[in-house]
């Protein structure tokens, strides 16, 4: 299949656009570069555009045309949880018009693949250790807000005009596939600590108070390579003619705490450094990880690695 890969200059897209290649799909990636590398693209072309602003809907059209797009993973959107909580209206104008102008060119332009980039925040702050799909998502950000409305504009679209579609709930990507490949943006965990380290300053730990084993917050954490190939069980699953979910989990089914990250890439770099237990942090819930069962049932997909190979990955990318 032809697949544009909305985003694909990114971190999570720049995987995506790999791995499409690998399996022999064509790839075509759009990003407006606000934080994507074109250097991460090798010889992908790449369709420079803000898919939120006004332009983008014929834009859309067009390069489909171009192309002979056949299908679309779309990953391109504002992703920091704790900047959607001081930023709605930033948050629900770039996230939802960008849903919005792919949707209205994608029915035009009879388009009919559509992967989703949602996330875990849907969840909210749920009441059980681990998730499933089916759990009443009531999500405590503006961030996990606009990606529930997403899935919601998803399955409406589904039934107005036949759109083929899955939402996949990222949980907590890290890691890198390739070495060129690391997460430079400095808005999560991982990458955050390592940067602390680099710079002699301490890992701060929001929240050693939470109802946790060890009182720091609980997430399940994906490796990015593991993320990119349920991108490629999802297309798949959209070629098959009957197609029981549109909604699946992408995580490992395994919850570890800050503390317990923090405790891994200790052991991964084999030196110490500072770490300051800090009040918490607004809109976190306290744990959420991932019931994949419906994910590895359905699309046959499971996760590969673990906690320990994604900070080895990414200390790997970033320290040459
Ligand atoms: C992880 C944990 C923090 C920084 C992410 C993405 C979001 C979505 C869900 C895909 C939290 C703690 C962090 C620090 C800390 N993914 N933390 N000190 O908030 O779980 O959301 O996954 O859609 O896009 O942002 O990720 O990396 O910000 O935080 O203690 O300096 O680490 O409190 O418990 P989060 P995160």
């Amino acid at each position: 299949m032809k697949i544009l890969v909305t985003g694909g200059a990114g971190y999570i897209g720049s995987h995506v656009v790999r791995a499409l290649v690998s399996a022999g799909h064509q790839a075509v990636a759009l990003d407006d570069l606000s934080n994507g590398k074109q250097s991460r693209l090798g010889d992908t072309p790449l369709i420079q555009v803000d898919l939120a602003s006004e332009k983008a809907t014929a834009l859309l059209v067009q390069a489909f045309k171009d192309h002979s797009i056949d299908g679309v993973i779309h990953l391109a959107a504002r992703k920091s949880v704790g900047e959607s909580v001081a930023n709605p209206e930033y948050y629900y104008q770039q996230n939802l018009n960008s849903v919005t102008n792919l949707l209205v060119a994608m029915r035009e332009a009879k388009v009919m693949n559509m992967v989703f980039s949602s996330s875990a925040a849907t969840y909210g702050s749920p009441e059980v250790a681990q998730v499933a799909e089916d759990y009443n998502c009531q999500p405590i950000n503006p961030y996990g807000e606009t990606k529930l409305i997403g899935e919601w504009m998803m399955s409406s679209a589904s039934k107005a005009w036949g759109l083929k579609t899955v939402s996949l709930r990222y949980f907590n990507v890290a890691g890198a596939g390739f070495s060129d490949l690391a997460d430079t943006g400095v808005a999560n965990l991982i990458p955050i600590a390592f940067n602390a380290i680099a710079n002699e300053e301490p890992i701060q730990v929001f929240g050693s108070d939470w109802p946790t084993e060890d009182g720091s917050c609980v997430r399940d954490y994906i490796h990015v390579q593991d993320l990119a190939d349920a991108h490629l069980a999802a297309l798949d699953y959209l070629a098959q003619e009957n197609r029981e979910y549109s909604v699946f989990n992408v995580g490992t089914g395994t919850g570890s705490s800050v503390l317990a990250v923090i405790d891994t890439i200790h052991k991964v770099i084999g030196k110490d450094f500072a770490v300051d237990l800090v009040d918490r942090r607004p809109g976190d819930p306290a744990a959420l990880s991932a019931d994949v069962s419906r994910i590895e049932s359905t699309l046959g997909w499971k996760a590969k690695h673990n906690l320990q190979d994604i900070v080895k990955s990414h200390y790997l990318a970033t320290s040459n």
